[in-house]
């Protein structure tokens, strides 16, 4: 069946979601406050590197099914279901999320909803926002109480944001149990394709289809800290991290997957989150529940100052120094710099004196705009040039496939630190290489 959608928020989240509801053959009206978002989209172009979106987002628009406005009336008018995917960014200085977007679009969609409504959010929210938002919707909108607040979080990684929205791992969906009414019945019809797929759909209250999103956020980032914890042990002691990462993830319970020792996690999702769970966790009185989250949040950062301790031994000292960062990005496949571990890095050692050199396939606007002083150059070989150290930061498939044959001839010194582990250690030191990985002798 065919619905009428309006998805508030054209960021990663809703400009996924609203290109690949029209994707499922619904009509869907994306809506943003950004006009330069909006002009993008309307003329078929993502504002930020996703592979496989654009092609998703030209071919809806193109179909008549897909597009974009700025304004809520005309949203309010076009659809009774309504999904709301705005940023619940950090709070400057403290560790809560901000809910300053997600509470001004209910604020602003509310009095504007004369009919029965289903809001369905999809955004990351400390838990016990969708009941107040819910109770807010209800006071200001004319159709009051046949106004509904469910929560349907959203799991999807950057980088494979087309295939994690329309063949998810699972299905999640959050529904005031005090007020039954059709949110379960139109989920089902919006995503009446996936269920025919038989992806998992859990239903539940409220408070746990929100939990569930943080808890896997955490579970994730623990898991990564997990692997850089042993890791430090394995420098310690001559082990090797990816041997064992490998030995121990042969256990189904435990898992091969998010076992990559290295710089750790950052991005806009994991390190937000798990502080925001850590809040509210406080707020509820529980925060003693969570307190290994900020261990976690430790070892994480902690392998911030590691590399750039490994890049100082390899120079002697960081002044004067040249260094070459291959990676910017949080991650491969994205151009997206929040919370870089890698840009982190390249900025600490450009403030202990030396000259960075920084090369990525597609984060170069977004890493010139956040620290304008690094020097970036147009190809890996170029950031190499005169290099004393060459440090990979993110394992974009291109660093992957470098050979020490590629570099001799611009680098000063041979030496190479691999901050993801994701090369082969015995191809460089064959080639009469220093090779140096984290959590490996
Ligand atoms: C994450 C969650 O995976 C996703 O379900 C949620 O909806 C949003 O947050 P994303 O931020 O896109 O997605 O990135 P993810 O692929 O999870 O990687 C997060 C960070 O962890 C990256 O910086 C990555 O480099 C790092 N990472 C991942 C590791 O250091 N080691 C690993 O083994 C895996």
């Amino acid at each position: 069946m065919t619905s009428r959608i309006a998805v508030f928020g054209t960021g990663y989240l809703g400009a996924t979601h609203a290109a690949c509801m029209a994707e499922l053959g619904h009509e869907v009206l994306g809506v943003d406050v950004d006009p330069n978002k909006l002009a993008m989209l309307e003329a078929g172009e993502v504002p930020f590197y996703e592979p496989g979106l654009e092609e998703v987002l030209r071919r809806n628009i193109a179909a008549g099914r897909l597009r974009f406005t700025a304004s809520y009336e005309e949203a309010a008018e076009f659809a009774d279901i309504h999904f709301l995917g705005v940023g619940t960014p950090q709070k400057k200085g403290e560790f809560a999320a901000d809910m300053r977007f997600v509470d001004s679009v209910i604020e602003t969609l509310a009095p504007l909803l004369t009919r029965p409504t289903v809001i369905f959010g999809k955004s990351t929210v400390p838990v016990g926002t969708a009941e107040r938002l819910g109770a807010r919707a209800r006071e200001l909108a004319p159709a009051g109480q046949d106004v509904e607040v469910a929560w349907n979080p959203e799991f999807l990684r950057e980088g494979y944001a087309v295939k994690d929205t329309l063949h998810p791992d699972r299905l999640v969906l959050g529904v005031d149990r005090h007020r039954p009414g059709r949110a379960e019945s139109v989920a089902r019809e919006v995503y009446e394709q996936l269920l025919n797929e038989g992806i998992p759909f859990v239903v539940t209250d409220l408070a746990t289809s929100e939990l569930v999103k943080a808890s896997a956020n955490a579970f994730l980032a623990t898991k990564i800290s997990f692997i850089n914890a042993i890791s430090e042990v394995c420098e310690a002691s001559g082990a090797d991290v990816t041997v064992l990462a490998d030995a121990i993830g042969h256990d189904e319970r435990i898992g091969r997957r998010f076992l990559n020792a290295g710089i750790g996690f950052g991005g806009g999702c994991l390190p937000k989150d798990i502080r925001a769970f850590m809040a509210r966790a406080g707020e509820l009185g529980a925060d003693q529940a969570l307190t290994f989250l900020r261990e976690v949040d430790n070892i994480n950062m902690r392998r911030r100052t590691r590399m750039v301790e490994l890049a100082r031994e390899a120079c002697g000292s960081l002044l004067g120094a040249n260094v070459a960062v291959l990676g910017a990005a949080f991650k491969p496949d994205s151009d997206d710099v929040r919370d870089s571990p890698a840009l982190n890095v390249a900025g600490q050692i450009q403030l202990q004196g030396a000259a960075v050199n920084v090369y990525d396939p597609k984060a170069m606007g977004n890493s010139k705009a956040l620290f304008p002083t690094l020097t970036y150059t147009s190809s890996a070989l170029d950031a190499c040039a005169g290099a004393d150290v060459v440090l990979v930061l993110t394992e974009w498939t291109e660093f992957r496939k470098l050979l020490p044959s590629d570099l001799e001839a611009v680098v000063r010194k041979k030496v190479i630190i691999d901050g993801r582990n994701c090369l082969e250690p015995t191809t460089w030191r064959d080639a009469g290489w220093t090779y140096r990985g984290l959590g490996r002798p």
